[in-house]
């Protein structure tokens, strides 16, 4: 099997790609950043996905579609490029794999296209009221995928991530500056309340939830691919400051100009994930296990840029 992965290069992307080699697959990676590591069965091709990439696309089976700009605050920042990237880099996804071998695209969405449930946990067709560009962008490109999906009998799965964390994230995102601040002994800073509940989910189970929908996954069904244990942003800096030993306290610091305004966070965050469990995946790694494990690879790990990604 032949599998192009876009984004290849970012933290979900690169653990994605390792596991894809390890399993024996071949694996051309879309870029613009090139890959940190060689394989004999990789292929690394720096391009936008933007670009023209049939060609790219010709003799590959399936493409996991994962580039993008990322993330609420800087999506906030870079409103243009995010539309670009995120809508019409998806798009140009979707045109160039017409009339080429690829069977299956396995889009990565968020639950960011949620915004605040109005029904918690959030199945796949719950209500879609998104509150960032990001999330807009997200939905906007999932509705081209359906649409493409319909006209030209494309298989295309929009999946939908709730909070990853794991090895080589990179320093933008909670579970790392929270744990970066425990290493530091300082303590970690809590926007808002703290009484905010997420699912995380650790990337070894994201990428098992993926592998799943690439086999078994319906043609255009949608996919929620998380944990379910839910935590408060309270409760996380807790845990993390837990597993440092370090005599710390959480500091609730309120909602402002660092974090999203109050009317914009989102306060319960608990997905269903009955659809994908059908297909025979659950997630393994608890909260505490994947915090531990994580803590412990930072500690080990922090000041190796090259082990770092996004
Ligand atoms: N990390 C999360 O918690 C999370 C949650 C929900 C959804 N997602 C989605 O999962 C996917 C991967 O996320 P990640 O955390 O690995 O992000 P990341 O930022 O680490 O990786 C994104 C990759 O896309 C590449 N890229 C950006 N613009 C590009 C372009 N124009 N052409 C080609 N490549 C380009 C970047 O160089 C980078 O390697 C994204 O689509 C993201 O929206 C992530």
């Amino acid at each position: 099997m032949k599998i192009l992965v876009t984004g290849g290069n970012g933290f979900i992307g690169h653990t994605l790609v390792r596991q894809l080699l390890n399993d024996g697959n071949q694996v051309k990676v879309i870029d613009i950043k090139p890959v940190k590591f060689t394989h004999p069965k990789l292929e690394f091709v720096k391009k936008s996905v933007l670009d023209d990439i049939r060609w790219e696309m010709r003799d590959c089976d399936m493409v996991y579609h994962l580039a993008a700009e990322l993330g609420v605050i800087n999506s906030d920042k870079k409103p243009l490029n995010t539309l670009a990237v995120n809508i019409d880099g998806t798009v140009n996804v979707f045109r160039c794999a017409l009339g080429t071998g690829v069977k299956k695209i396995v889009y990565t969405s968020s639950s960011e296209v949620y915004g605040e449930p109005r029904e918690v946990p959030i199945k796949e067709d719950s209500q879609k009221s998104p509150v960032s560009i990001y999330g807009v962008s997200k939905l906007t490109a999932e509705m081209y995928a359906y649409g493409y999906v319909k006209e030209y009998g494309m298989d295309i799965n929009p999946i939908r991530l709730f909070n990853v964390y794991g090895p080589g994230q990179g320093f933008e995102w909670v579970v790392p500056i929270f744990i970066q601040k425990a290493l530091n002994t300082e303590a970690p800073l809590v926007f808002g309340d703290g009484s905010q509940i997420r699912c995380f989910t650790n990337i070894a189970d994201v990428i098992g939830g993926m592998e799943t929908i690439r086999k078994k996954g319906a043609k255009g069904e949608a996919y929620n691919i998380a944990n379910t244990e839910p935590i408060t942003m309270r409760e996380l800096a807790e845990l993390i400051v837990k597993v440092s030993g370090k005599n710390l306290k959480p500091k609730i610091v309120g909602f402002g100009s660092e974090t999203r305004a109050k009317e914009r966070e989102i306060m319960k965050r608990i997905p269903s994930i009955e659809k994908l469990k059908a297909l025979g995946w659950k997630p393994k790694v608890r909260i505490e296990e994947g915090i531990e494990l994580t803590y412990n690879w930072y500690k080990e790990n922090l000041g190796k840029e090259e082990l770092f990604y996004g």
